[in-house]
């Protein structure tokens, strides 16, 4: 007989009120996320800016309220005027942190502009590797001021007459780690980074900081860096920035799906840390995490090694364009849910990243654009996860894997979006090896009954999709049973499951 999984809804249980800016995501001047990615003009879709719109499409699709820019260890080198002015006296710059050709033909205005597009904001980050206080204020000058002054007049001189106004703002990116141009200590980068952010909202005091954490959980100073830094820069930053990538290079699946318990370890280590220094300032403010990369990446990383390495200084050659499988589609899924279950402090978290580079959505430079696997757990959780995030009472087995102990065989989390009258489960089935009974108890909830059950399942844990065809796509399950508030179905082994309920009219 099949396991039994049981799933308590309440709408009394709540966890936080979710920041629409959790499906936030990702755009690098890296590989062909800009060229030949966003923009390609003379492409068939191309509009009247050059910017390609089946991409646009498939991007308002996924609605994606925040989107970074410009990097990425780009922007560690990046000198924002190359990318303002006439398009013709734009200088041609390499870029250090992939060591390719920037043309510059895509700058703030433009991307601003494709941003309107989508329909998204831009969360600008400076460039604190090469450069310092200065020029993150002068960049924020340029693009939030309505003054009379030099970089105010400098954009409306380039054509935007009214300020930009970005909001969100990154000081830097990654400033531990050994491959940043212009790498820092934590005490050099606590310090720089404060006077920034000082200095920035001076400036313009709406906007919302967010102080650079650690490169990634496995990083010789983390959570120390963590610590140091924010001891200087609390009273002056709004989040702190969480990355972190997953792979499954030993292709053990059970161990790649119980990865999220590193990530929820990962979660409460930074939250515990911002909340020591909290008490340590006897501070009133709360800081909240900004997790904004996060993915699955590893497929690609050796041929980019070598492309790097062996063929330096092109414009925009393919780099980081993993292949996304089935399974990986499974652990964005379960990446999700995890974000969810912490919303009250994860207020905004970004795919890393966008278009072509460890991607949703890639791009054939002479053909259409394209879904990979893991658009479909974005695109569902970023459609439905809306909301209020609520509490999972859950009772399911358990398992260990090779490098991980009493790992649930399912997730799952409720979102509960009030004003549409609808309540959203999200269910992985990480078991390798058994199909489970999921049983949601929604009696909490009166006159509600099943909208519609979306389930992505393969049998071949390698499918990928291609400009081909998707191999990999949701379908609706009409196999289910609900009554009295108490609805139940087969969970698949290895399975991704969006089970909507809403109220009667
Ligand atoms: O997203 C790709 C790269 O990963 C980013 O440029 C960097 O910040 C991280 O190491």
């Amino acid at each position: 007989m099949a396991q039994k999984a049981k799933l308590l809804v309440d709408k009394q249980l709540t966890i936080a009120d979710i920041d629409n800016r959790l499906y936030g995501s990702f755009i690098e001047h890296l590989g062909r996320a800009v060229y030949t990615g966003i923009y390609q003009p003379g492409h068939m879709t191309a509009d009247e800016e050059g910017f390609r719109k089946d991409v646009i499409e498939l991007v308002k699709e996924l609605n994606v309220p925040i989107i970074r820019y410009p990097g990425g260890n780009y922007v560690s080198s990046f000198e924002w005027e190359d990318s303002v002015g006439p398009k013709e006296l734009r200088k041609p710059r390499l870029d250090l942190a992939w060591r390719t050709l920037e043309t510059n033909e895509i700058g703030i205005h433009e991307f601003a502009n494709w941003c309107k597009k989508v329909g998204s904001e831009v969360m600008m980050a400076v460039n604190l590797g090469t450069r310092g206080v200065s020029d993150a204020v002068n960049l924020l000058e340029y693009c939030n001021l309505d003054t009379n002054s030099y970089y105010a007049n400098m954009r409306r001189k380039n054509g935007q007459n009214k300020p930009f106004g970005i909001k969100t703002w990154c000081l830097g990116n990654e400033m531990d780690g050994s491959w940043q141009i212009g790498q820092k200590t934590p005490v050099e980068y606590g310090r720089l980074a404060a006077e920034t952010a000082k200095a920035m909202k001076r400036l313009d005091d709406s906007i919302e900081l967010v102080s650079c954490g650690s490169s990634n959980v496995d990083m010789p100073t983390f959570p120390e860096w963590e610590a140091t830094t924010l001891d200087y820069t609390y009273d002056y930053v709004d989040y702190i920035s969480l990355h972190q990538y997953y792979g499954n290079s030993e292709k053990d699946e059970a161990d790649f799906f119980a990865k999220t318990q590193d990530l929820e370890r990962f979660l409460h280590t930074v939250i515990s840390t911002c909340d020591f220094i909290k008490a340590k300032k006897r501070s009133k403010k709360t800081l909240n995490l900004s997790f904004d990369e996060w993915n699955v990446w590893f497929h690609a990383n050796a041929a980019d090694n070598e492309e790097m390495e062996k063929r330096p200084w092109q414009i925009a050659p393919g780099l980081l364009e993993d292949h996304y499988d089935f399974e990986d589609a499974i652990m964005v899924g379960l990446i999700l849910i995890t974000f969810l279950k912490h919303a009250d402090r994860v207020r905004m978290a970004c795919l890393a990243q966008l278009v072509n580079v460890i991607a949703p959505i890639m791009t054939e430079k002479e053909g259409p654009a394209w879904r990979q696997t893991i658009f479909y757990p974005f695109l569902h959780c970023s459609k439905y996860g809306r909301g209020v995030a609520l509490q999972p009472i859950l009772t399911c087995g358990r398992h260990d894997t090779k490098n991980h102990q009493d790992v649930t065989d399912i997730e799952s989390v409720a979102v509960y979006n009030e004003e549409n009258e609808e309540v959203t489960v999200f269910a992985v089935n990480r078991n390798i090896n058994e199909d489970v009974t999921f049983e949601i108890n929604l009696s909490n909830f009166e006159d509600y009954n099943v909208e519609e059950v979306v389930v992505l399942e393969h049998d071949d844990l390698f499918a990928v999709n291609s400009a081909a065809g998707e191999k990999v796509a949701p379908r609706k399950n009409a196999n289910y049973s609900f009554a009295d508030g108490i609805f139940e179905m087969n969970l698949k082994k290895i399975s991704w499951n969006v089970i909507r309920f809403k109220r009667n009219k």
